[in-house]
């Protein structure tokens, strides 16, 4: 018999709104908020990146004796901090100043840049959880996150045994008790989950790096983190785990597919069939994504209902058209009208500028197409290539085209969301994609990708089986599909009837929160506790 603590303890690299690079911020801010609401006692691991953390966001309560753990030769010393995130949600913070206190997360231009030793920053990570679990109790579930959280079973394992916890009876009550209740059950180690966001960043090294970074070395093998001679997080992450969700059902399905499959397919086609791997939709927090409430945006929007429909379709009108003014007005664009005096519509991008997300073949549509018709704003850090093709398209058409790259700003991406008519996420893949739920809650007719979380998202105008649409999918990502996507969209704008109406009402009526999706999360985690 061992002694735990009724909890579930996330660990991730980010957490909205205190540190976030994408989505997986987001994720980590708002699933545990809707899971604490529904009387489960969750905890959320990140690193002290105190450079990065406001410090009203955090109210630190608690400081415990240094830890220490050995990197090869090199030992280290960690602090271990415990508190509150945005007043309620419990946090510990894995103090080390020489890895966590940096400008930013994972490196410069969002994270493409990396930093040369973030494995040894996600494994002080790993160490930081596992001493915390000594201090504080050892908690029923871990449910970490991505190749940044993928070292964290390892150390777990070696710390606690491999022995499960297991609970005879059920696990709801035990779960949902008050926080802090200890309990005696069967197993020496929490029961482990394991999310993966995106495939295409898998923590790669060299295989020596096992030897610096704090873990066994049974763990070098193709059954946890080797993988063809080298050292791959994520996928020891999914092996050592007792059960792997992604985030959409789509894309669970494609990554056991060589095309998406990042070279991991087999391994995850295996887990599937093992009825291992589950795709559970992410959800958007929708009290922080509010366009009645946001006090980011110029304007809110002036409806006491919750579900539109086109009675109501004029206050959407007003809303998008006095958030533009404000927003052309700040970056000093005009509002350009077309050839029947409507105004052009405005296609807006929130996004990391990387290979994956089709930016730069959006780029090279409008370049291909002479004077389209639209006009643009761009927010997006990430490769050089993109980021400077993006501020050339606005230098040659500066009336039309606005690019802010190169840095990350929550205002505006919130004012874009608000201002844009048309949001453009033409992703070649998309394991779940948050931006497009934000951006329909605000009111934005869709062209994406048709791929992963973006097909199950988002309802195609050209599907005829579709009753709500609320955009366009495009099958395969290239400038001429992206321009014939936009086209499509653009006559449905200009043409101003009831097709276009209802496809920004019906956008706006998708809201994509977390109450099912959560409720999928508690029954795996009960589950995985028999
Ligand atoms: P990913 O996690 O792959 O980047 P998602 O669509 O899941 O894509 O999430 C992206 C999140 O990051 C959204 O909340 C989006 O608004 C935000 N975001 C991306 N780039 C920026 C930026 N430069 N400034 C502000 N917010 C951004
Ligand atoms: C990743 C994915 C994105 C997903 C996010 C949150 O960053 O690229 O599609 O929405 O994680 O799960």
């Amino acid at each position: 018999m061992s002694e735990f603590n009724n909890e579930i303890w996330f660990v991730g690299a980010e957490m909205a709104p205190l540190v976030k690079a994408g989505g997986l911020g987001d994720v980590m801010g708002s699933l545990p908020k809707v899971l604490l609401k529904s009387g489960m006692n969750v905890r959320v691991v990140i690193p002290y990146y105190k450079n990065i953390i406001p410090k009203n966001f955090i109210d630190i309560k608690e400081v415990y004796p240094a830890g220490k753990v050995n990197f090869g030769e090199i030992p280290f010393e960690f602090g271990i901090k415990t508190g509150f995130a945005m007043g309620d949600i419990p946090i510990v913070l894995v103090e080390q100043n020489h890895f966590f206190n940096r400008e930013d997360v994972y490196g410069s231009h969002g994270g493409v840049c990396a930093y040369k030793d973030n494995l040894w920053r996600y494994a002080m990570l790993a160490h930081g959880t596992a001493y915390a679990m000594r201090i504080l109790g050892i908690p029923l579930i871990v449910h970490t996150h991505d190749w940044s959280g993928g070292l964290v079973p390892a150390v777990i394992k070696q710390t606690f045994g491999d022995k499960k916890v297991r609970i005879e009876g059920e696990a709801e009550g035990v779960l949902n008790a008050k926080l802090g209740r200890r309990i005696n059950v069967k197993g020496l180690r929490p029961a482990i989950v394991f999310t993966i966001h995106n495939l295409g960043y898998q923590g790669v090294y060299g295989i020596d790096d096992f030897y610096d970074i704090g873990l066994d070395f049974k763990y070098n093998s193709s059954s946890a983190y080797e993988h063809f001679g080298t050292f791959n997080g994520l996928k020891g992450g999914m092996k050592l785990s007792d059960v792997v969700t992604t985030v959409s059902p789509t894309y669970a399905g494609e990554i056991t597919t060589p095309e998406f499959g990042f070279g991991l397919d087999g391994e995850l086609k295996s887990l599937g069939n093992n009825g291992r791997l589950k795709g559970i939709l992410n959800g958007i927090d929708l009290d922080y994504w509010n366009p009645k409430t946001d006090g980011l945006i110029s304007y809110n929007l002036n409806l006491k209902e919750d579900k539109y429909n086109l009675k109501n379709y004029n206050e959407w009108k007003d809303f998008k058209l006095k958030n533009k003014k404000a927003l052309f007005s700040a970056l000093s664009m005009p509002i350009e009208t077309g050839n029947n005096g409507n105004v052009l519509p405005l296609i807006g991008i929130v996004s990391r500028l990387t290979e994956e997300k089709g930016i730069n073949e959006f780029l090279d549509a409008l370049f291909n197409w002479n004077d389209f018709p639209f006009q643009v704003v761009i927010l997006g850090s990430g490769r050089d290539y993109i980021e400077g093709k993006a501020n050339y398209l606005s230098k040659i058409y500066r009336d039309k085209v606005y690019a802010m790259t190169g840095s990350y700003d929550e205002a505006l991406s919130h004012k874009i969301y608000a201002a844009a008519d048309i949001f453009a996420m033409p992703s070649k893949f998309e394991p779940c994609g948050l931006s497009q739920m934000i951006a329909m809650r605000y009111g934005c007719v869709i062209a994406a990708g048709d791929t992963g979380g973006l097909h199950d998202t988002v309802s195609d105008i050209m599907d005829s089986g579709v009753k709500n649409p609320s955009g366009i999918l495009i099958d395969r990502i290239n400038p001429d599909g992206i321009a014939w996507a936009l086209n499509e969209l653009y006559n449905r704008y200009m043409a101003d009837g009831d097709e276009w109406r209802n496809l920004v009402v019906n956008s706006a009526n998708k809201q994509f929160g977390w109450d099912d999706s959560a409720k999928v999360y508690e029954s795996l985690y009960y589950d995985i506790l028999k």
